[in-house]
């Protein structure tokens, strides 16, 4: 069933090295996280730059040949990635690089990168036989599931804190999803949702535990590479939350280097918000991470224990990256310049990765040659609760000429 590209399957903490079939969520020897090996002389042997030049396919299936499944589903015109890369010379010029990108992934299907890694979890789901997935979800990767999962005819279970943002909630439930809204925070639903999975044996798409779905992100990476001509860029700034989203990116830079199809690695920054930094907490600590009491209005970031921690601590340091603790009210602040200078609305968690591009801006941390992106994850209009507490409370206007004079005069943009 597994591609033959694939080598197998790698802890990311101890030496076990396994088959990717059966397949295994976990390390069997230390319960850690796993990363696929692939078989980089095989993969240049079937495809390369020229080749992929010469494919029309827009959506991340263009990359089939680094991914872990044996084929792309039949109908793929949904269109997961192939999101745009756009340049913002203004911006550039005021925080004195020479280029700056945004990525911008609230252009999914369902409006958040998440699509990634579900569109590739359905995919590998089936391949296994597998009937139902279910998912523990702050609630991007719920509503991405329930969203992927009506278009590809698969059942789908997703347990949220009963406290995620409202969109979020409905995103799921209009797609015909099972909302389990549970009254507990995340790292409940997560433990909720594994049991069940191994109960039930259905598929588990709960982040970190599962190395498809870093596998599904990494795609984001490709995608910036080959946009920009197989060079990468200096620095990428990353929201993280359990740091599967970081720990994509990384493996994605990681096989393009190994493929020679670039020749240099990102910096790749990790931005958390301060009430929930458990990874940029335990850099240049050794051992295991140590969970924090997370509280953060980034409801997509706000995590107690990060469960792909190890992956993201290691794609921060190999990449000579650093990590960034920004307070909600930046987040904000940085929300809203994001929509006024940008055009793009994204949400609390994303706009988290562009408060820290401007934090590491005013450190000094470029040098004016630099080539910057900011990852932005998820889409504004999953909850406008976060950016209306910045924008003022609008009045009622008579619908008269008169009134709509004299209140522009008043409210002078
Ligand atoms: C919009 C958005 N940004 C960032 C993240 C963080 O990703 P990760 O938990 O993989 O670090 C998430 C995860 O839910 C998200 O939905
Ligand atoms: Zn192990």
């Amino acid at each position: 069933m597994i591609p033959e590209a694939i080598l197998g399957l790698r802890c990311c903490q101890c030496d076990w090295e396994g088959p990717a079939e059966p397949f295994s969520y976990i390390c069997p020897t230390c319960g850690k996280n796993l990363d696929f090996i692939y078989d980089y002389d095989r993969i240049a042997a079937s495809c390369g730059p020229l080749s992929l030049n010469q494919d029309n396919d827009a959506s991340m299936w263009r990359y089939l040949p680094l991914l872990p499944v044996k084929a792309a589903p039949e109908n793929k015109s949904l269109r997961v990635g192939g999101t745009p890369l756009v340049d913002f010379p203004h911006l550039a010029k005021k925080t004195r690089i020479t280029r700056l990108q945004i990525k911008d992934d609230t252009r999914n299907p369902s409006g958040s990168l998440k699509d990634r890694a579900s569109e590739l979890a359905i995919q590998h789901a089936r391949e296994l036989g597998k009937k139902t997935i279910i998912a523990a979800s702050t609630g991007n990767a719920g509503s991405s599931l329930a969203a992927l999962s009506a278009y590809h005819g698969m059942n789908s279970i997703i347990l949220a804190p009963a406290t995620a943002p409202i969109a979020k909630l409905t995103q799921i439930l209009q797609h015909g999803a099972q909302l389990v809204p549970v009254d507990a925070n995340y790292d409940a639903a997560f433990d909720l949702a594994f049991e069940w999975a191994q109960k039930h044996e259905s598929y588990c798409r709960n982040t970190g535990v599962n190395p498809i779905l870093a596998e599904g992100k990494k795609t984001v990476a490709l995608e910036i590479a080959e946009q920009n001509d197989w060079k990468a860029p200096d620095h990428i700034f990353v929201p993280v939350g359990d740091g599967c989203i970081i720990s994509g990116v990384y493996k994605g830079f990681f096989d393009l280097l190994s493929l020679k199809w670039i020749d240099s690695m990102p910096a790749i920054h990790a931005v958390q918000a301060e009430g929930s930094a458990a990874i940029v907490d335990s850099l240049g600590q050794e051992g295991d991470i140590q969970p924090v009491s997370a509280n953060t209005l980034a409801d997509s970031i706000s995590v107690d224990l990060p469960r792909d921690g190890d992956k993201a601590r290691r794609a921060i340091i190999k990449s000579g990256g650093r990590g960034f603790k920004v307070k909600d009210a930046d987040i904000l602040k940085a929300q809203k310049r994001l929509s006024e200078t940008t055009g793009i609305f994204a949400e609390p968690a994303a706009a988290a990765a562009y408060a820290g591009f401007l934090q590491a801006s005013e450190a000094g941390v470029f040098k004016p040659e630099d080539h910057v992106v900011v990852l932005l994850t998820g889409s504004g209009l999953k909850d406008t609760a976060s950016a209306q507490k910045l924008l003022k409370p609008v009045e009622e206007v008579n619908a008269t000429l008169v009134d709509v004079e004299t209140y522009l005069d008043k409210h002078q943009g």
